[in-house]
């Protein structure tokens, strides 16, 4: 079976990606080709970013790749948080303070609708693709839900009432940004087969 590596070494969303993917590749995550390096995400756009894990993996052990960067964006904050998502309070990357900074941001907001956004770069034999998942819905003004991480306990999508904290994973992932771009992922995957 083919190789193809998953830049990420996020538990969640590798089972995520094999669930998806299944049994078509062999979806290896950094760790698991021994990739320990520190890649930092220094481009000021999803794609970019996405882009550096790509071509870094595919660079340096050959393996095809890919590799995906999300984010919240406020239509209210001009697209902030953005590719700031995880630090927007700090480097800590405290999910806690940065959703109370959102809050505090949107204390006077004339509009609370955002979207989550990921973008995916493939490189496959050289060539590179990308595909884009967007969700769009609204922030509300107290947290709601356990489940899932990051802004989740905030954001309830467009044409649902619980927010991605009070879904289940399925749930989340059959709407999601990133259920969006990994299934055009696997689309495209599958189509090469
Ligand atoms: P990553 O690129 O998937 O690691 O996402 C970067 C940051 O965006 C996360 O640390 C979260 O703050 C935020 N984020 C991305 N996807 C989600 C999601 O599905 N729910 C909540 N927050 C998310």
């Amino acid at each position: 079976m083919e190789k193809l590596i998953f830049a990420t070494n996020n538990p969640n969303k590798l089972k995520e990606v094999r669930e998806m993917l299944g049994g078509k590749f062999q979806i290896l995550s950094l760790n698991e080709i021994n990739c320990f390096d520190e890649i930092e995400e220094t481009a000021d756009t999803f794609e970019g970013n996405a882009l550096i894990k790509a071509r870094f993996v595919y660079e340096k052990f050959g393996y095809n790749c890919f590799s995906d960067d999300s984010g919240l964006e406020v239509d209210f904050l001009n697209g902030a948080p953005g590719v700031f998502s995880a630090r927007y309070a700090g480097e800590g990357k405290d999910m806690e303070a940065n959703m109370q900074k959102l809050l505090l941001e949107l204390k006077e907001a004339t509009t609370r609708k955002a979207q989550f956004r990921t973008s995916v770069a493939l490189i496959l034999n050289g060539e590179e693709y990308f595909f884009d998942g967007i969700i769009r819905g609204t922030i509300l003004t107290e947290k709601r839900g356990e489940k899932g991480f990051g802004y989740d306990p905030l954001f309830v999508p467009e044409g649902y009432v619980k927010t991605f904290a009070e879904m289940t994973p399925e749930e989340k992932h059959a709407i999601s940004h990133r259920g969006i771009a990994i299934a055009k992922l696997t689309q495209f995957l599958q189509s090469k087969i």
